[in-house]
């Protein structure tokens, strides 16, 4: 099976359908940590709920789009990152991530988008992949950042979530810099 090493107790693996009992429960802790920040559709409360979000992305993937994966931590999910949209087509992506609280601070989510970030613009030649999140989303604007990110623009109450509109920022890297930074 697709693994990935993070760190000496940590990998980065497909999500698949089988895992969905693991992901609603992976949920249950980090539901409510998510879901200011994440799309609604992201934050389910049942297996059923977590299979439909897998279910979609992997439809997505066989349509060669979106991809999720997950962070397991000695042998438990704590969170994961995807391709939110992927178009070979267009040369853009957008990534995004999550993690349960326990798992945050321990340098688990930059490598993990390092390793997207390898696939679609080294493996796969995308020319841009984007990372968007609420403006005021400090953590998951540092990820961004980490991994060589742009900050390129704020989309002013482009965001509906819970019934507020929030300003949403846009951050992204071209190949030639992600290139430029992993020759180091
Ligand atoms: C966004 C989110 C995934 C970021 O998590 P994170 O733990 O801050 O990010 P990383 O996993 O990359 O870890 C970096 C942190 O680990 C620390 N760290 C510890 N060991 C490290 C190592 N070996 N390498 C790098 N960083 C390390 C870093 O110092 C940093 O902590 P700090 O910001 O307190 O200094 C998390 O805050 C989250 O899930 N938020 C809610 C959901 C969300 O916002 N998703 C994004 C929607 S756009």
């Amino acid at each position: 099976m697709f693994r990935l090493d993070l760190g000496p107790s940590a990998s980065l693996r497909p999500l698949e359908i089988w895992h969905a009992e693991e992901f609603a429960t992976h949920l249950d802790r980090a539901r409510e940590h998510i879901r200011p920040w994440v799309g609604p559709a992201f934050v389910t409360d049942t297996v059923e709920g977590a299979a439909a979000t897998i279910t979609r992305y992997a439809t997505s993937a066989a349509a060669d789009g979106g991809r999720l994966y997950g962070i397991w931590v000695d042998d438990v999910l704590r969170g994961g990152v995807m391709f939110v949209s992927f178009s070979a087509a267009a040369g853009v992506c957008e990534i995004g991530c999550w993690l349960e609280p326990a798992a945050e601070g321990q340098g688990l989510v930059t490598p993990a988008v390092n390793a997207l970030l390898d696939w679609a613009l080294i493996e796969r030649g995308l020319h841009r992949a984007e990372w968007r999140c609420r403006a005021d989303n400090v953590r998951s604007a540092a990820v961004a950042q980490r991994v060589g990110m742009r900050f390129e623009a704020t989309l002013r109450g482009a965001w509906l979530n819970g019934g507020v509109f929030h300003d949403k920022q846009v951050w992204a890297i071209l190949r030639e810099e992600h290139l430029a930074l992993r020759a180091g």
